[in-house]
């Protein structure tokens, strides 16, 4: 990047976050996720790193937010309050440690005190002759907002201590998940870190009050002997302050890396959100000692999870074919992570998709995962563009054979009607092999793809046919394993029948609706000669799918096809005979969550044969 581009790169990022902080801290309507602001501040930051004439003191990775709203009386808080550096990486954290190693050689060496990072609101306690005096919000840092009212009603925190002399304490005050989930099923709220900013924020504390708000303290200015950070958070508790029993000390930065992989895999368990640690150099001296850079302290950094959503490039938009010739719009990004995973292509869905988020070809956009699995992306940020955007014009001819596309009725895809489009055909050669349909161990879509490429098969019959000695021509393969290939296909040579029509990759044809028609029909045979009319009268089974199915099995092709298989001497047991066990019987099952070893659909199918 020229100086010039990453000036007009600086600032349109400035304006940018500048207006939906404003939105978030200010207004308290927030356009973005948090976490896009973090990661367009990150951008900013490293390009301030790069070309450090272009850091302003007005940056918004200088500062503290919000300025207090007129309804609180304000507060000026006795010694600033101070905000965290971002570490969104171990090299980040490492880069942290090595600038203080510059001010200090020995900075780190008596190792460091990692919290929780709450997803909450800050505040500051000030007590006086053992009773609390003021609570307030931070609101710009110097000057926040008198809440003693509505901090009153948080249970957590102790309305007197057992301490005369005039105390200042911090922590973080926030609702847990459980609470949200009550609160939401009557009130709007994006999340649970608004509610507690919005019920902090309340002029009525009753509402407050009304709503259960948590706390743990995590800072003791006022010097009562501590030498350490993790004796402050010692006295705060003997003072009779919460503080979070998982809190710990780490020797090392290795240490402290291995608690925030720990929290980012089990952030789930807590009933409350969490969105880093934070890292503090446990040595209060040296702490000191590091000092302060704009508003942040040095010996002190918020080492972030990666977010659920992040921003990255658009870089192009390729065109899939999936194995019903439903073409696919995917997004090829510039390489971001999102929750602890390096994400380079993302789904579009399809032509209207693109039209309602009205992303351009190099824009800045917006990546999420779609129910925490498949990426997608989820919105172009308009502001940042520079008029160099391409729009994307939907392809009218498939990418992989050059045929017509069709898009009908009220499809949202567009689709390949060629049947011999070889894309769709590799792509059902995938599906036929996979774990819900034949299932063919240690066969991946690599080795179908040199089978393929190679010319040794051409549809999935012709499997069945193959020989040790073809896969002794392949890459990698040796006597044994090609003994082995060999054998994984034979194994299967006998199929329970809704498997198989499964296998068939029948548009519209689920393992669910595989499984009814083998209950209904018992043989292919029967299947194959139903006709039209007998499909629509199945329960379960509209007129698309019925029809669907119907043409597939009067379709020249796929009659040669399954007239293939038979010469193969594939063994297709009935539906009765292919029931493994009835011990599942009258139960209800649900998968949740990603499952680890077998996708959804093999689940599926596993659980319907017992
Ligand atoms: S220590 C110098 N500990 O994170 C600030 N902060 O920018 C020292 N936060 O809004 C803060 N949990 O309110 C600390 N266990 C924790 C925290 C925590 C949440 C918040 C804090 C502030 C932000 C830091």
């Amino acid at each position: 990047m020229t100086k010039a581009e990453a000036r007009a790169r600086v600032a349109k990022l400035k304006e940018t976050i500048t207006t939906y902080r404003y939105h978030r801290l200010v207004l308290d309507t927030p356009m973005v996720e948090e976490s896009v602001e973090d990661s367009l501040k990150k951008e900013l930051f490293d390009l301030e790193q790069e070309f450090p004439e272009l850091m302003m003191p007005d940056s918004p990775t200088q500062r503290v937010g919000g300025k207090p709203l007129d309804k609180f009386e304000k507060f000026t808080h006795p010694t600033r309050m101070l905000s965290l550096l971002d570490a969104f990486g171990k090299q980040d954290l490492e880069d942290w440690l090595a600038r203080l190693k510059r001010i200090d050689p020995r900075a780190g060496d008596s190792g460091y005190f990692c919290e929780l990072k709450l997803d909450g609101l800050a505040i500051e306690l000030v007590y006086k002759n053992g009773l609390l005096e003021v609570g307030a919000t931070r609101g710009d840092g110097t000057i926040g907002e008198n809440v003693t009212q509505n901090l009153r009603t948080v249970e957590a925190l102790p309305l007197a201590i057992d301490e005369k002399k005039e105390l200042v304490i911090r922590g973080e005050v926030f609702i847990t998940k459980k609470e949200f989930k009550r609160i939401t099923k009557t009130e709007d709220f994006a999340n649970p870190r608004n509610l507690a900013a919005g019920s902090i924020r309340q002029l009525d504390p009753g509402i407050t009050a009304s709503r259960k708000m948590d706390s743990f303290a995590y800072s003791l200015i006022t010097d009562l002997g501590q030498k350490t950070h993790e004796e402050e958070h010692k006295i705060l508790h003997k003072l009779g302050f919460k503080i979070n029993s998982h809190n710990k000390f780490c020797k090392t930065l290795e240490e402290v890396q291995e608690s925030r992989d720990y929290w980012e895999k089990h952030r789930e368990k807590l009933d409350y959100e969490i969105d880093g640690i934070v890292v503090i150099v446990n040595d209060d001296r040296m702490f000191q000692k590091l000092g302060v850079i704009g508003k942040t302290p040095r010996g002190a950094i918020a080492y972030k999870f990666s977010p659920r959503e992040s921003t990255t490039k658009l870089l192009d938009i390729i065109v899939s074919v999936g194995r019903t010739g439903t073409l696919t719009p995917v997004a090829v990004l510039e390489p971001v992570e999102i929750g602890g995973t390096t994400v380079s292509r993302a789904t579009l869905h399809n032509e209207d998709e693109i039209k309602r988020l009205g992303v351009k070809i190099g824009d800045t956009v917006v990546v999420g995962r779609a129910g925490d699995v498949i990426p997608d992306v989820k919105k172009a940020i308009v502001e940042l563009r520079t008029g160099k955007e391409k729009e994307f014009v939907f392809p009218k001819k498939c990418p992989a054979c050059d045929h017509p596309v069709m898009r009908r009725g009220i499809d949202v895809a567009y689709r390949c009607i060629n049947k011999t489009c070889p894309a769709i055909k590799r792509e059902s050669m995938y599906h036929f092999i996979a774990k819900g349909a034949m299932d063919l161990d240690g066969i991946g879509p690599k080795l179908i793809d040199q089978l393929m490429d190679t010319g040794l098969i051409k549809d999935p019959a012709d499997l069945y046919s193959l020989k040790k000695e073809d896969f002794l021509n392949l890459d990698r393969f040796a006597d044994k394993s090609a003994e082995n290939a060999v054998a994984a296909i034979q194994a299967r040579k006998t199929v329970p029948l809704d498997r198989f029509i499964f296998a068939l990759g029948i548009p519209h044809v689920g393992s669910e609706t595989a499984t009814d028609l083998a209950r209904h029909f018992g043989t292919l045979e029967k299947l194959a000669f139903s006709s039209l009319e007998s499909l629509v009268t199945l329960r379960d089974i509209g007129d698309i799918v019925a029809k669907s199915i119907y043409e597939w099995f009067q379709n020249l092709h796929n009659k040669k096809l399954l007239e293939k298989f038979k010469k193969t001497g594939l063994k297709i047991l009935t539906a009765e005979t292919s029931q493994k066990s009835n011990k599942l019987q009258n139960l209800t099952f649900v998968f949740t969550g990603s499952l680890e070893t077998i996708s959804r659909e093999s689940a599926d199918a596993l659980v319907r044969s017992h």
